[in-house]
């Protein structure tokens, strides 16, 4: 007898590959997610993402406030040059990981003109496939078990949980009062061992909307330099200010380039958040860092988009400035609208967020979550609260500017209406209390 296999008359003594008999797989299959993914909180917003779904779903029209997603579109010209670029048969390839050459340029420039700020294209600036990509990988380039990183608190969730994915651990430092946010970043210096390895900084800061002035740079620098720190700086919101304020750079403070780096994106100032076009600039080795590990990971952005990001770049500032005008028409519809409410709210001097205090009674009454869940189920007006953006957030909402005017209005109608109609519980918490 022979021993090859024959299709037509299969040996029925072997079992046929998968069947029950052989099957060594336990049921029902278990996947078994690292243990870096069983570190992360579920998703704070799936509540209020799911609710906002269902409501578009059925019709409703919510006015939504949620996240910091611009509505208004980049210059007609950057979209021209776009469209002329993707038609070109040579842009379709693979492009660099690193970012094409004149892009690279075009942000040494701006660094340049705006804060004259020298930079070197090919060493101390590489592109990203938006900021949040750069920065979470920047984590992985720097840090690992048992490393530990000092962040803003309350933090826009990638601070923390791209540290938390890098193996590292966290330290969470009150951001309000830049000060005493200094302070604490000598004290945690000088009484943890091992000494934290980098300082995650960001502002104008998502979601308080704390700004700074550039003395406190220098002061991040000395730090940094006296702890053996590395500086990460999100710098997310450097085009978008308000009332003449400037946010300042990071890198214009002396000896910055020596610790640290920074963080721009086109996403907000841009309105090109769906591009995915970042930056990461400043200390060479650290730009190389992350440069190994994108090379191992990504091949960089479509070319077309890096072209077209040139021209936004070089020739759309009037464009950045005019939107920032748009942002701060809106924030005074929004804070004075919700001050006629009663709130007690601060008007930001930069970013896309109004960060405003859940007023009483309902602070004492229910989380911010279910506060926010009531306005959007009842008052159709989606806003992300606070507590999603750590514990040190509970009682604050965040609500972003990207609605128009009219909108915007129109939400605080219907935020003033839906509280109206609902009675506090207990009588005894009145407002104010
Ligand atoms: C503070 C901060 N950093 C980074 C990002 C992400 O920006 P990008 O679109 O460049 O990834 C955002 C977006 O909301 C942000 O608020």
């Amino acid at each position: 007898m022979s021993d090859s296999f024959d299709s037509d008359h299969p040996n029925i003594d072997a079992p046929a590959i998968g069947s029950p008999t052989t099957d060594p797989v336990p049921h029902p299959f278990e996947v078994k997610f690292a243990s870096r993914v069983d570190r992360l909180p579920p998703y704070m917003f799936g509540r209020i993402n799911n609710s906002l779904y269902q409501k578009r779903c059925a019709g409703d029209d919510v006015i939504d406030l949620g996240m910091g997603n611009p509505s208004d579109p980049p210059d007609p010209s950057v979209i021209q040059k776009l469209a002329d670029a993707a038609a070109d048969e040579g842009n379709h390839g693979y492009s660099k990981s690193n970012g094409i050459r004149n892009l690279r340029r075009e942000v040494a420039k701006k660094y340049q003109r705006k804060y004259g700020v020298e930079l070197d294209s090919e060493s101390e600036i590489i592109s990203c496939l938006g900021s949040k990509e750069g920065f979470s990988h920047m984590c992985l380039a720097l840090m690992g078990p048992g490393d530990t990183a000092i962040i803003p608190s309350p933090y826009f969730p990638v601070h923390m949980y791209g540290v938390i994915l890098a193996s590292g651990n966290v330290v969470a430092l009150d951001v309000a009062d830049p000060d005493k946010f200094l302070s604490n970043v000598a004290y945690t210096c000088e009484n943890m061992t091992p000494v934290p390895k980098i300082l995650i900084v960001n502002y104008p800061h998502n979601p308080s909307s704390a700004v700074i002035e550039p003395d406190f740079f220098v002061e991040v620098v000395r730090l940094a330099k006296k702890y053996g720190l590395m500086v990460i700086h999100d710098f997310a919101y450097a085009d978008v200010a308000f009332d003449g304020y400037l946010p300042p750079s990071f890198l214009s403070a002396p000896g910055a380039k020596d610790v640290g780096v920074e963080f721009t994106t086109m996403s907000k100032g841009y309105n090109m958040a769906g591009w995915r076009v970042g930056f990461c600039a400043g200390n060479a080795e650290m730009v190389r860092g992350l440069g190994t590990i994108k090379g191992y990971y990504d091949y960089g952005m479509f070319a077309a988009i890096q072209i077209a990001a040139i021209v936004a770049l070089r020739d759309t500032e009037e464009n950045v400035l005019a939107q920032s005008k748009i942002y701060q028409g809106r924030r005074d519809v929004l804070v004075s609208g919700l001050r006629r409410l009663g709130w007690n709210v601060n008007p930001p001097k930069a970013g896309m967020f109004v960060w405003a205090e859940v007023p009483e009674p309902w602070k004492s009454q229910m989380s911010t979550m279910d506060f926010a869940m009531k306005l959007l189920e009842e008052g159709n007006v989606a806003v992300s609260p606070g507590s999603g953006f750590g514990a040190a957030g509970e009682g604050y909402l965040r609500m972003s500017l990207v609605e128009n005017e009219h909108r915007l209005r129109q939400a605080v109608r219907q935020i003033g209406k839906c509280l109206a109609s609902s009675k506090p519980s207990n009588p005894e918490l009145a407002v104010g209390s």
